[in-house]
């Protein structure tokens, strides 16, 4: 196979009415990850070929997000929504280069896998001209009915061309459909729009090559992996799919997760071995966790560095560029951003470190607070080794605090500390004995005053 030329050509074109949104339909993502983008995944992981992507209204928005999948995007435009043969034909440039397969796939079927495109692509090195993965499925509304006739496919119906009997069918297309290069433009410009829906349907090839004496197959996938998305339902069902094909991967990974269920994984997340998810927590994109970590439940996590030995919660959020170093702990009710809290220091309750390096060891009391923001800059805290910051503090950066010091509970900080120092940013405590019984005595009698007037 691999000496075959093959080109895939991904259709990303059409709002997606049903969903709804000012987001072209294919934008919506999966996992964090635009459903086109987990399709061009899919198709680079089947072993590449060129690829060609048809945008049509937001098309710069689909370009601009798949650009980091697609580093030579090759992008065709369908000015008018006129079906799925119409698109494919927008890029027809590229078919006429002359290809061994052409394979088509759709921008919102995002669990197809690279093995199903493989498989369709084996069919056309074994000779046939046109294979199509079909699934079978207990809810085939919406979807075109594969039509066999002795064991052979010589159509795929529309539902909303469907006579009654056919909508009866239960074997459906996915949506993937490999076309043999030689004949595909032939095909396709065969294709008429005499339909329920006016348009020009990708999906009437099979009957016209079955016409034509050409052979079409079709292969079998599961239901899970060709599921599309056409309304928001609908992407929850394949979110939910996605996800738990992601958290079987963690577990059998060596990761444990208590209540499987009620942890969200991203498209890009890494979690170590021996690391434990303990229930509710959600990971954005760009979280990598390393090994004998411990996440302890209702943790939201995103863009953030986790490293080995780590523990992180309960409730506890870390936004981008939080860079958690060997066993450092970030506890309960604490938020991290843009900070690096280096090897075994502590942020364990109730604090705010953002734009901060915390240096090794150095221990963050309750409620501290890096005053970062001004209203108009972000400026950064740098606290050194093994320094204390005493509970309640507020450290108003730039400033840095040195190694070893200490900073009293309470204080503002405003200027450096040196290295081993001690800092008070607070008013002395002033005690008067016997005072707080005097005053006591002073309000029983104003009050007592008072009411013996109203009455
Ligand atoms: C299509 C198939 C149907 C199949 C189902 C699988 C056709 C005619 N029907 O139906 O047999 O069971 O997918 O999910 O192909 N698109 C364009 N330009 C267009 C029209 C569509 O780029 O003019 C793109 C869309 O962005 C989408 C894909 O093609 O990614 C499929 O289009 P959609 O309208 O969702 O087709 P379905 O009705 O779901
Ligand atoms: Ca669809």
């Amino acid at each position: 196979m691999t000496n075959r030329k093959c080109l895939a050509i991904v259709l990303a074109a059409g709002e997606g009415t049903r969903m709804k949104s000012s987001l072209p339909k294919v934008l919506h993502p999966v996992a964090g990850l635009p459903m086109v983008a987990h399709v061009l995944k899919t198709v680079a992981d089947a072993g590449g070929g060129d690829v060609a992507l048809v945008v049509g209204n937001g098309g710069e928005a689909v370009e601009k997000a798949v650009a980091p999948f697609l580093p030579k995007p090759e992008i065709f435009r369908q000015e008018q929504r006129k079906g799925t043969a119409h698109a494919v034909l927008a890029a027809r440039d590229a078919m006429a280069r002359g290809y061994d397969d052409i394979v088509v796939l759709y921008g919102d079927a995002p669990l197809i896998e690279a093995d199903a495109v493989l498989s369709l692509r084996k069919e056309l090195a074994g000779g046939a001209d046109v294979a199509v993965l079909g699934f079978r499925t207990s809810e085939p509304t919406g979807y075109g009915r594969l039509i066999e006739e002795g064991g052979r496919l010589i159509a795929i119906r529309e539902e909303k061309d469907c006579a009654e009997a056919e909508r009866a069918i239960t074997f459906c297309n996915s949506g993937l459909i490999a076309l043999s290069g030689k004949i595909a433009l032939d095909l396709l410009s065969a294709v008429g729009n005499d339909n329920a829906k006016g348009e020009f349907y990708l999906t009437d090839v099979v009957a016209i090559a079955h016409e034509r004496g050409l052979a079409a197959v079709s292969v079998e996938a599961s239901e899970e992996n060709a599921l599309g998305v056409n309304t928001r339902a609908e992407l929850a069902e394949v979110e939910a799919l996605w996800q738990r094909g992601r958290r079987r991967e963690a577990m059998l990974a060596g990761v444990t997760l208590i209540a499987p269920e009620t942890v969200f994984f991203s498209h890009d997340t890494e979690v170590g071995a021996d690391t434990v998810v303990e229930p509710n927590v959600w990971f954005g994109p760009g979280v990598s966790v390393g090994e004998n970590v411990r996440i302890h439940a209702f943790c939201h996590l995103e863009q953030a560095q986790i490293a080995n030995g780590c523990e992180v919660g309960p409730f506890a959020r870390l936004r981008p560029g939080a860079d958690l170093r060997g066993k450092a702990k970030v506890g309960n009710f604490c938020e991290v951003k843009k900070a690096v809290v280096d090897e075994g220091a502590k942020v364990n309750h109730l604090t705010y470190i953002g734009d901060a390096f915390i240096g090794a060891g150095a221990n963050i009391g309750a409620g501290t607070i890096t005053c970062n923001y001004d209203g108009f800059g972000k400026y950064e805290t740098r606290i050194g080794a093994g320094a204390f910051i005493g509970s309640n503090s507020a450290l108003v950066a730039p400033v840095s605090i040195g190694k070893e010091a200490y900073v009293a509970s309470g204080s503002v900080i405003t200027e450096d500390v040196p290295d081993d120092a001690l800092a008070f940013g607070r008013a002395r405590q002033a005690t008067k004995p016997g005072r707080g019984k005097e005053l006591r005595q002073r309000f029983a009698d104003a009050k007592k005053a008072a009411d013996a007037k109203k009455s």
